[in-house]
């Protein structure tokens, strides 16, 4: 076969790059190893280049010779393979067959209900076909995740399988991070994020499609989307609006959507064989390792999936794992360790995708969001512990935790199903066979009956929606659970006594954040430290990952930490001080590992504090510096998290002030040691014991400044009859508070 002319110079520019960059590396080392004699390696060079000269000179026509333009053919031809290869595996998909019958059905439809299994191609594909058949000519494509690394590695994917660069033609949007341009009409993005779009764009006139995706999640965006979706459809008829979902309840999102039509896409599973265990595990961790190394040595070729509860459990897993393989040595095969989590860093993710090499085999260690989100191929293996970690939250308190929890039957069905894709798969479940059908529950309780509803409620106020109780919820949410966050908007200030938005609650709501970190950013604006308040709330943002502590140097590591405590400031300010700090040594990623601080969520704060500038002058906040002032940074603190006060009882425990729980500080704050009489902390968490994370000194006389409207004299007085052991002069205070005629 004859072939073309641009192919055949595409190969022929391949070999002699490839052949000029060999030459030249060796060239290169000959010159390094020099040093024993410098004179023969000068020869070796010189006889290089000129070899390469020589090269240029036959293959080329001399003077016409491009470098650059190879090298640019080169890349091309490279991606145009890469590009083909890509084509056809989107042809294997199995939703592939039914590409005709779908766009049939959704320009039939004006809500159309998808279902189909995981990795059956539903959030890569179905955007890319709306695409083809010109739905963005009329606007962009949104798909929409409840998950920021899904949206992340899908956008990733989709514009390699478009040729295009990531961020123009193809994005995504998550909190703090958006990767699109003027381009962009597949847009990737959380649902939290069309949230707040919502708030500029109510009627979404710039989209043409919005696909709900992972909708069997029901996270509480999503769940809200829905409702707020359905009536955009009715007076926006060119609006699609598709809800695909990896299970079988299809029906009630269906009924949700007045009867809408269902689409199924019919799935190819393969046998899973499924394990259960015969007696109950004390620890499903070690469990979970031992069964990896067990399927390691002992079964065929194929990839395992360990579904654990988060990050550090994750990593704990991998340290294990790492440290047993070590001690098998050249005995066995090498295996991969692949952790999936929530706040993988992006260098991390695409690891995951890659192939597994011949002889080698992966583990990949991931959360839930390896249950529906993601799919990774060549899993055979998997390992059940049937936990998740999720939400909980007391309306009476006002307190979420995240608690480790027994997954639901639904769940666990989608976990054996991940083994079974490319082939025959195994399923161990490391639970009894009796637990599974006894313990279990059929679904997992949608996030909206058990979280915090003050976030929502605030964006539902800011959107003009005030009558909650008859919003067309899909589940209702607890009614304590709206009436706890109202109180709480109303104690913020966010709303007043007729439970309209105020303009504390406007500018609270063009903040991505919870309300009291909203309301402690307002709040900045009356101390004049809007600069270090941002550089707290962006180092909170990042989570409890900024620190590290290798094992082998736990000295060093909390010696390190501990410098940025001195004076006992509390956890914000020692944030401040790590954040500015490392801005001092102009963001050196060298001065980070000294500190064994993480560089990656130090770049992450840096973002955000970006993103929170850019807000803060959007709602005209001037950014103000008080560096002097620790009262002022904390009154701020303390202008949002007042809700959270605590009282140090004499056990070493505290008492919270408005709804008496017994909490401990946690052994990471630098207060732990130090146990000032008040503080207000920023989370609980609730691990052994409820401990607070994030705490910082508060004093008592603030109190009337800060929140005189939410501490009441009886508050006061219940907390002297419930706290053991006071200390005298804290009672003194406390009596004082109450008699005190400001308190009402
Ligand atoms: O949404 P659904 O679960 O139906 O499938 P999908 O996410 O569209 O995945 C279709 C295929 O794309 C799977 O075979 C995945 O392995 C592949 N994929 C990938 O290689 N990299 C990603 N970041 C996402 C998907
Ligand atoms: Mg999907």
């Amino acid at each position: 076969l004859e072939q073309h002319p641009k192919e055949r110079d595409a190969s022929r520019t391949q070999k002699l790059t490839e052949q000029k960059l060999t030459t030249r590396e060796e060239g290169k080392a000959t010159l390094k190893n020099g040093s024993k004699n410098k004179k023969q390696a000068a020869d070796d060079y010189q006889f290089v280049l000129e070899e390469i000269d020589f090269m240029k000179a036959s293959v080329m026509d001399g003077d016409n010779f491009d470098y650059e333009e190879m090298e640019d053919s080169l890349e091309k031809s490279r991606a145009k393979s890469a590009l083909e290869a890509l084509k056809e595996e989107r042809r294997k998909l199995p939703i592939y067959p039914y590409r005709e019958e779908l766009l049939q059905a959704i320009s039939d439809h004006q809500v159309l209900v998808i279902v189909g299994e995981t990795g059956s191609g539903k959030t890569t594909q179905i955007p890319q076909y709306l695409h083809e058949a010109g739905y963005a000519k009329r606007g962009m494509i949104a798909c929409i995740q409840p998950r920021c690394v899904a949206a992340m590695s899908v956008a990733a994917r989709v514009s390699q399988e478009m040729g295009v660069k990531l961020g123009q033609e193809v994005g995504y949007s998550i909190r703090f991070e958006d990767c699109t341009s003027e381009k962009t009409i597949l847009k990737y993005m959380t649902d939290g994020m069309l949230l707040r779009e919502l708030l500029g764009e109510p009627d979404l006139a710039s989209y043409s499609v919005v696909m709900v995706d992972e909708a069997h999640e029901r996270t509480l965006s999503t769940d809200i989307l829905f409702a707020l979706v359905k009536d955009i459809a009715q007076f926006h008829p060119d609006l699609k609006v598709l809800i695909s979902s990896a299970t079988l309840d299809a029906e009630k999102f269906s009924d949700y959507f007045d009867s809408a039509t269902i689409f199924k896409i019919p799935g190819r599973r393969y046998p899973v064989e499924i394990n259960f265990i015969k007696a109950p595990q004390a620890d499903y961790l070690d469990a979970a390792i031992a069964t990896s190394l067990q399927i390691h040595v002992t079964q065929p070729p194929g990839d395992i999936l360990v579904f654990l509860t988060g990050q550090e459990e994750i990593e704990t897993a991998e340290e294990i794992l790492k440290h047993r393989t070590r001690g098998l040595g050249t005995k066995i095969a090498e295996l991969i360790i692949c952790p999936v989590y929530a706040n993988l860093p992006t260098d991390l993710q695409a690891k995951i995708f890659e192939p597994t090499p011949e002889g080698a085999r992966k583990v990949v260690l991931a959360t839930n969001i390896a249950e529906t989100s993601l799919t990774i191929d060549g899993i055979k293996y998997v390992i059940d512990p049937g936990f998740c970690e999720m939400k909980s939250y007391n309306p009476r308190t006002g307190s979420e935790t995240l608690l480790v929890t027994p997954i639901s039957k639904a769940s666990a069905l989608q976990r054996a199903g991940r083994s079974g894709r490319t082939g025959p798969g195994k399923c161990f479940r490391l639970y009894t066979a009796y637990s599974f059908h006894n313990e279990m529950d059929d679904n997992t309780v949608p996030e909206i009956q058990r979280t915090n509803l003050a976030n929502l409620v605030l964006t539902l106020k800011s959107l003009g929606i005030h009558d909650l109780v008859h919003f067309d919820f899909m589940d209702n949410p607890p009614s304590e659970a709206i009436i706890s966050a109202l109180e709480l908007l109303y104690a913020l200030c966010a709303l007043n006594n007729s439970g309209q938005l105020t303009k504390v609650g406007r500018r609270m709501a063009e903040f991505p954040v919870d309300p009291m970190l909203s309301k402690m950013i307002v709040a900045s604006e009356k101390y004049k430290c809007s600069d270090e308040i941002i550089s707290i709330a962006a180092m909170l943002s990042v989570g409890n990952s900024i620190f590290y502590c290798p094992k082998d140097k736990q000295v060093h590591a909390d010696n390190a930490r501990m410098n940025f405590h001195t004076g006992n400031v509390g956890d914000h300010i020692a944030l401040l001080k790590v954040y500015n700090s490392w801005k001092e040594t102009n963001y050196s990623t060298q001065w980070c590992y000294e500190n064994y601080i993480q560089v990656r969520s130090m770049k992450w704060a840096r973002d955000v504090l970006d993103q929170l500038a850019g807000l803060l002058e959007r709602v005209e906040i001037e950014l103000t510096s008080n560096p002097g002032n620790l009262d002022a940074i904390k009154k701020s603190i303390a202008s949002g998290f007042f809700p959270h006060f605590a009282l140090q009882q004499k056990d070493r425990s505290y008492k919270t002030f408005k709804h008496l729980e017994t909490v401990n500080i946690h052994p990471s704050s630098g207060l732990a040691q130090v146990l000032p009489s008040w503080v207000v902390y920023h989370e609980l968490v609730f691990t052994t014991k409820k401990y607070v994370r994030q705490v910082t000194e508060f004093k008592l006389e603030w109190l009337k400044e800060i929140a005189p409207h939410y501490y009441q004299r009886k508050d006061a007085m219940r907390v002297l009859w419930a706290a053991d052991q006071l200390r005298l002069a804290d009672v003194m205070s406390l009596l004082r508070l109450a008699a005190d005629g400001t308190l009402l």
